[in-house]
């Protein structure tokens, strides 16, 4: 039995290498609700991955792409929905979440996210320049959109069964 019924999706929002995939496939289970991965839908839609994507395409038709797979999801029925880092910078996406779902920010500090997300090679943003300094502007670009969130949890350092009791705790 799900510990909590949710009527809602739940949508996690934050940085790259946050934690969002590994945290929503565990919440989910813990709500009764089926998992979906932005990133994954958006492969699965194009038989692409997210890095041919961009290097065919562009980042902003990603973000075209991105857009159309979250709001097929969000209007569909509840869910736990792990969104990818730049989704937010999208202004309908951000509307339809809020409408729509119940939002969580993971923030993770510059460090832990700098070592998440530079560990495999699978991130196009990355690809030029130095990560940190990416990362860092990044940050800084989409914190407002970040903030905007229902929910607001440090990722923990350690399991992510933490951040995943932080978010059954905010929900409850
Ligand atoms: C991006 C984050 C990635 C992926 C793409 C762009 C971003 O998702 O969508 O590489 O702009 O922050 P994750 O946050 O799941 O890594």
């Amino acid at each position: 039995h799900p510990e909590l019924e949710c009527a809602r999706s739940v949508v996690l929002v934050g940085m790259m290498g946050a934690g969002k995939t590994t945290v929503g496939r565990r919440l989910a289970p813990r709500l009764g609700l089926p998992f979906y991965d932005a990133d994954q839908e958006i492969e699965k839609a194009s038989g692409m991955s997210v890095s041919d994507l961009f290097a065919a395409h562009g980042e902003k038709s990603f973000r075209e792409g991105e857009a159309r797979v979250i709001r097929r999801l969000l209007e569909g029925p509840p869910h736990v929905l792990a969104t990818g880092g730049g989704a937010v910078t999208h202004p309908e996406t951000r509307e339809l979440i809020k409408k729509r779902a119940v939002s969580v920010w993971i923030e993770a500090d510059l460090d832990t996210i700098v070592a998440r997300a530079t560990k495999r090679n699978t991130r196009p943003l990355l690809q030029a320049g130095d990560p940190r300094e990416t990362l860092e502007r990044l940050i800084e670009e989409r914190r407002p959109y970040y903030e905007a969130a229902d929910i607001h949890v440090e990722s923990q350092s350690g399991p992510h069964s933490h951040t995943v009791d932080l978010i059954m705790n905010a929900l409850e």
